[in-house]
């Protein structure tokens, strides 16, 4: 067995939100580093654009696109840039999220922060897989993998639109990893613990910091590439007969907040 091309996503074609920063350009990186030609969606097109000439300037492939996933009309336009540039799409890294950080009181939330999490977090990774999955059929090798959390198995206050969002993608995959079978397409979940991004760093106090490394057996905070490698792994031959999972990554415990 030739373990290299159990790894080798040469010929593939990956899509990724929130790819311009983060575990998301983490992602893009790995793999485009596999072979993959990487499309990089991020709502900050400069971002996206930074990323992208990194891959390049290593020698990779990769394109951005300015995608708010929010926007129908993007989420299109994005599978379009895909498929234009490099003819199809075979994975999707369904990583723009928002959200948590304890500041989820469900008397004083607005209704529209909560339509944009579920907007963000569930819907447009639903809205994706439908308009990738065609691609991935016809292609004859595709792979989805949406990022979801640690929260969504955790039980903590002011986190119910977050950690229930995260569980909605994950119950997604599991059901939809039934749908998409049959056309040769796999849908899993990397769930990170606590991973040092700016989206952390917001809320991340040495307090906090100490607290989460008590309940982490590897003593140290994830970092992007943490995140990334199991990402490729779903995203690469070496995953073929598996479909529907989730796989935590943080360091064997759990960093909650409270
Ligand atoms: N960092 C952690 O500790 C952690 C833990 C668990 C889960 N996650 C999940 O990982 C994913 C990435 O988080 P991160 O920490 O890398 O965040 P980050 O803030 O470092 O990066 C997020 C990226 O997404 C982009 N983005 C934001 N809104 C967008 C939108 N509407 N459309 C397209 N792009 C958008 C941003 O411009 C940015 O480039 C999220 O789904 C998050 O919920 C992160």
């Amino acid at each position: 067995m030739d373990i290299n091309s159990l790894f080798d996503l040469s010929g593939k074609v990956a899509v990724v939100t929130g790819g311009g920063d983060g575990i998301g350009a983490g992602c893009c990186r790995i793999l485009a580093a596999a072979g993959a030609s990487v499309v990089v969606g991020d709502i900050n097109a400069d971002k996206a654009k930074a990323v992208a000439g990194e891959i390049g300037d290593s020698g990779g492939k990769a394109t951005p696109v300015a995608c708010n996933v929010l926007e129908d009309n993007d989420l299109v336009n994005l599978v379009d840039a895909a498929v234009k540039t490099y003819g199809t799409v075979n994975i999707l890294v369904n990583n723009a999220g928002l959200g948590g950080g304890g500041r989820e009181n469900p008397l004083k939330i607005d209704v529209d922060y909560v339509k944009r999490i579920y907007g963000i977090n569930v819907f447009a990774p639903w809205r994706l897989c439908q308009l990738t999955v065609p691609e991935m059929k016809k292609s004859g090798y595709g792979s989805i993998i949406n990022i979801t959390s640690m929260s969504s198995v955790n039980k903590e206050p002011d986190m119910g639109i977050y950690a229930s969002s995260k569980a909605a993608l994950n119950h997604l995959a599991a059901n939809l990893a039934y749908d998409f079978g049959p056309y040769g397409v796999r849908i899993n979940c990397v769930g990170p613990g606590a991973t040092r991004t700016k989206a952390l760093l917001s809320v991340l106090t040495p307090e906090l910091q100490e607290k989460m490394l008590l309940h982490t057996p590897i003593k140290r905070l994830g970092e992007v590439d943490d995140i990334a490698q199991a990402v490729l792994f779903f995203a690469s031959p070496a995953s073929s007969w598996v479909s529907g999972q989730v796989i935590f990554v943080n360091g064997g415990g759990n960093q909650t907040l409270t």
